[in-house]
């Protein structure tokens, strides 16, 4: 890589050794990927937060960066922990998982990453929003599709220490997705069928991922998708493929003329596929213990559909909704909480239902809208999932069973 003469005294260590360590990892990333030189970024989103993922090495890891006085220079935001900061207690998170987790956001806060944990730092709450175009150095799976494809920024799939490393040096490795050439898309998707629900959005994005993979896609038939339902379909999109950027006729900024490689394949998607999808993600289970929705983190507008559904009754099953902390204070200023809290349902932030340890909580059995949910929670969490609507979802959640159609 070409190192301009202040990233030479960067990696030199006379910067400090923080910065140092980081312009290794960086330097070292961009020599696998034939960077040729560091572009500036505007902002970073930090994932491998939770406890559960970092465990003891991480932990200490994270401790003694922050220990050396290691700071960021680019402003950061953290991906969800394993607990909701400000409720763990009611919640029932076992203290010791807390104590660690704890100390894990404490080193973050000490090298002056915001602590706000969540995966939609995009959603203007949060403030955290990229413009189109913008570098970034973003870790978590489905808001590097969304900062890529929905926004138009530009960012690789970070890990959560190169993406640290960035907040701490400013700068990433051009290569990748920062470049024109690799946003073109490999794959047309030609989606026969229509998608009503967030939830088909990502049975969409599940059956799609494990077809091409890493690949660009580029979808045709698509006629509206809401905010909800694209960030559903970047995060099933993500989990079951490691799609990063896709583009969506007449919808997406970058979808137009030119944006389609030549020889790009076509794949077909029709209501059989769709089914297919629902499916795969689907055990058998009946009795439901948790209902979560919220993978990725709520919307405020998500928030206000489930406290329409529930209209008042009470829920028999544990019901979460996973959200940013932003968000939840805006549901509380609108009543959304309040609503939600009289029927039984609880607003969990800074968390969510894959990085939490909800197995440890007593949950056997989870129901959600969510694709990323159903694909991981079954692996990471050992829990029988049952993937649907969001109605149906709420249907479990006050009934305790899930109903078959
Ligand atoms: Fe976000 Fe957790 Fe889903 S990090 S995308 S809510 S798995």
């Amino acid at each position: 890589m070409h190192l301009t003469k202040e990233e030479r005294e960067m990696l030199e260590g006379r910067r400090g050794e923080g910065v140092q360590k980081a312009m290794e990892i960086l330097t070292a990333l961009g020599d696998i990927y034939n960077a040729n030189k560091f572009i500036p970024i505007k902002s970073a989103q930090v994932s491998g937060v939770s406890y559960k993922n970092l465990g003891d090495a991480g932990l200490e890891f994270l401790c003694e960066w922050a220990d050396k006085g290691i700071k960021i220079k680019t402003p950061a935001t953290l991906n969800p922990s394993g607990i909701d900061l400000s409720n763990w207690k009611d919640i029932g998170f076992p203290k010791k998982f807390v104590d660690k987790q704890l100390k894990i956001i404490d080193a973050f806060r000490r090298m002056g990453i915001r602590t706000e944990c969540t995966c939609t730092p995009y959603l203007i709450l949060m403030g955290n929003k990229p413009n189109f175009g913008d570098h970034i150095a973003w870790s978590e799976s489905s808001a590097v599709s969304y900062a890529n494809s929905i926004i138009g920024a530009r960012t690789n799939r970070e890990s959560g220490i190169s993406a640290l490393s960035s907040a701490i040096t400013g700068l990433t490795p051009e290569y990748g997705y920062h470049l024109d050439e690799n946003r073109k898309a490999d794959f047309v998707i030609n989606v026969k069928t229509r998608l009503n629900k967030i939830s088909d959005f990502g049975a969409l994005g599940y059956v799609v991922g494990k077809k091409i993979g890493n690949n660009v896609p580029f979808f045709k038939g698509i006629k509206n998708a809401s905010s909800d339902q694209l960030k559903s379909l970047c995060a099933s999109m993500a989990a079951s493929g490691a799609v990063a950027l896709y583009h969506i006729e007449d919808i997406t900024p970058e979808a137009k003329r030119g944006i389609i490689k030549r020889d790009a394949q076509e794949i077909v998607i029709e209501d059989e596929d769709i089914k297919e999808g629902y499916k795969a993600l689907n055990s058998t289970v009946k009795e439901i213990d948790l209902v979560a929705i919220g993978c990725p983190h709520a919307s405020l507008e998500e928030i206000e559909s489930i406290a329409n559904i529930l209209d008042g009754k009470k829920v028999k099953s544990a019901l979460w909704i996973t959200t940013s902390r932003g968000v939840k204070e805006m549901a509380e200023k609108t009543s959304l909480l309040k609503r939600i809290e009289e029927s039984g349902g609880v607003i969990v932030s800074d968390t969510c239902m894959v990085v939490a340890p909800i197995e440890e909580l007593g949950f056997k059995s989870m129901a959600t809208n969510s694709g990323k949910a159903a694909f991981y929670v079954p692996s990471h969490c050992g829990l029988s999932v049952r993937f649907g609507s969001l109605e149906r979802c709420i249907c479990a959640a006050v009934n305790g069973v899930w109903e078959d159609d």
